[in-house]
């Protein structure tokens, strides 16, 4: 080793500095590596503990916007032997909501349908049916929809109109279409109660009740910030005061009032709500000691406030 070597090293404790970053270089590497290995492991047990696979279906579907109505009931004997009537409806059904995957022709070769997997059922061939080619099971089939597939459930149509399209299918497209038997038949009546008939209540979807649900806590917020700037404006009078003395929260002391203002007809209703759930509802101790001219004034002031 010559001098002009030792020249450029700087040591410590006797050893050079250059080989002592390259051991902490080495480190680094070690524990990022292990870090890797770690992260990894990591995900494998996440992905482990959570369902493999949600099926997208069930987390976009929601509820039907539907009016309360009753469903008339419907004769299963009478499908047996289906009217002309019953046939041509079904042919209406089938064209205004299934040929668009169905195809015209109960191929399974409708648009809609092209991207589709599994795709739309081809109605001509007999195999590989999931619920099956009797009445029943078309039924069946419309009521609750083929679970990961592209059919959904159509349960929203009448009894009436579901058996008319199966009776339609079966008619038109299915070839040597198997006969339901008596049993097969009282079975879907007692299932789908159709000899009775049912009555449904109104519902709407979930996504559209939260929108209705934010929109009115907009308006309502809007409202009572209106009150509370009306009332900052307003020249100072007993109300007022009085009003700010009792409250610590101006805005949820307004929302329970605002909420329902039946306390509007007496002042005993009016002391009731407030001191019933005073300090959750945004007013603090002093309100428990308003005296009856007190409260008389405070009632007069925030029944003209809130409308
Ligand atoms: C968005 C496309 C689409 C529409 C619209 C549609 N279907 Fe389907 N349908 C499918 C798909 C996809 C399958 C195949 C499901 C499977 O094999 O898992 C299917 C299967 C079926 C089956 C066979 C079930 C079985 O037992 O295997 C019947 C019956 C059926 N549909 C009837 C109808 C009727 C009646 C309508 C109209 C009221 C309709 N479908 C509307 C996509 C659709």
């Amino acid at each position: 080793m010559n001098s002009s070597d030792n020249n450029n090293l700087k040591f410590f404790n006797g050893k050079p500095i250059v080989f002592l970053s390259g051991i902490y270089i080495y480190l680094i590497v070690v524990i990022i590596i292990i870090g890797l290995i770690y992260v990894n492991n990591l995900n494998d047990i996440t992905t482990q503990a959570v369902p493999l696979r949600l099926n997208s279906q069930a987390v976009e579907k929601d509820l039907q916007l539907q009016e309360a109505k009753v469903i008339p009931p419907v004769d299963v004997l009478s499908i047996i032997d289906p009217s002309p009537e019953i046939i041509a409806k079904g042919k209406m059904l089938f064209e205004q909501n299934c040929s668009s995957c169905h195809g015209n022709a109960g191929k399974g070769d409708g648009p809609a349908g092209e991207a589709l997997d599994p795709k739309p059922r081809n109605y001509t061939q007999s195999t590989g049916w999931k619920n099956g080619m009797k009445l029943s099971e078309i039924y069946k089939t419309l009521e609750e929809g083929i679970p990961g597939s592209g059919m959904a459930s159509y349960n929203y149509l009448l009894p009436e109109d579901k058996l008319a399209l199966g009776t339609y299918i079966r008619s038109a497209f299915i070839q040597n279409a198997p006969e339901d038997t008596d049993e097969d038949l009282f079975n879907l009546d007692l299932n789908y109660n159709l000899s009775e008939g049912t009555s449904l209540p109104a519902q709407i979807p979930v996504k559209f009740a939260n929108k209705l649900i934010v929109s009115e806590n907009n308006k309502t917020v809007k409202k009572i910030k209106g009150i509370i700037a009306s009332i900052k404006n307003m020249d100072d009078n007993e109300g007022k005061k009085l009003f700010y003395k009792v409250t610590n929260n101006k805005f949820s002391a307004l929302v329970t009032l605002n909420a329902e203002q039946s306390w509007k007809k007496n002042q005993q209703l009016f002391v009731d709500v407030i001191v019933n759930d005073a300090i959750n509802n945004g007013f603090n101790g002093k309100v428990f000691q308003l005296s009856s001219r007190q409260w008389d004034s405070l009632f007069r002031f925030l029944s003209g406030q809130i409308q």
